[in-house]
């Protein structure tokens, strides 16, 4: 793994950059926590948790909806039909799967590949935000409507935000949250697909873009009075 080249963060020291060993297994620590959660009904079903893979210092993270079959009986996200096209679209804007972070908005996987249910979503979130808060990202890309709503904050589906990137607090920090279909969905239709490929040529762009500082809050006037003291004389 190369230097940290990122602006440090509050509170940054050499001991915990995100390209320290020491911040890599921070990470590895929540997965092991993670790993025996039972928050929700769908820990009685899992094969295992699905915690996430890749960088634990990526500047880009992709959050899916939940593990399916595959994903179950492996542990790892993203590694069924859909997941192969994730990897086609990331190599053709030169990065590989290492490069990036890989997770799901649920853990574990849903009966027979259902709806995440709002109680399942309610009981994971904390998983996934502090995820982010570990590994910092500079872009977030959420894959299809349950990420999108989630760290949107926001119930506007992905079909009217796609490819509209907006700066969110996530986390702890800045992130550009920039909502993408889902691969899964732009497998079966090609219109979707052309719409995903094209979107996801925006990253590299996005990735470069500067995220601006927060708004500073609105000063707080002065009372007139020292005016109308003035006015006295
Ligand atoms: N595989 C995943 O890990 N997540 C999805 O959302 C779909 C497939």
């Amino acid at each position: 793994m190369g230097k940290c080249t990122r602006p440090p963060s509050a509170g940054c020291q050499p001991t915990n950059c995100l390209n320290c060993p020491s911040v890599s297994a921070e990470l590895l620590a929540f997965r092991d926590e993670v790993s025996g959660c039972t928050r929700c009904a769908l820990a009685q079903g899992r094969t295992q948790v699905v915690f996430g893979a890749g960088n634990p210092a990526a500047e880009l993270m992709f959050v899916g909806e939940a593990p399916g079959f595959h994903e179950d009986k492996q542990g790892v996200p993203f590694v069924g039909q859909a997941g192969k096209l994730l990897e086609k679209l990331l190599a053709g804007i030169g990065l590989a799967r290492d490069d990036v972070y890989i997770c799901n908005v649920l853990k574990c996987r849903p009966p027979g590949n259902r709806d995440p249910q709002p109680e399942e979503i309610e009981a994971c979130e904390s998983h996934l935000f502090k995820q982010v808060e570990l590994i910092r990202p500079r872009v977030v890309a959420t894959l299809g409507n349950f990420a999108t709503k989630l760290l949107s904050g926001r119930p506007t589906g992905i079909t009217r935000v796609h490819g509209q990137e907006q700066e969110v607090e996530l986390g702890g920090n800045r992130v550009m949250l920039y909502p993408l279909y889902h691969p899964a969905a732009a497998l079966y239709t090609p219109k979707m697909l052309e719409v995903l490929a094209s979107d996801f040529r925006r990253l590299p762009e996005l990735m470069g873009r500067s995220l601006l500082p927060e708004p500073e809050p609105e000063p707080v006037l002065a009372a007139p009075q020292a005016a109308v003291q003035l006015g006295l004389f």
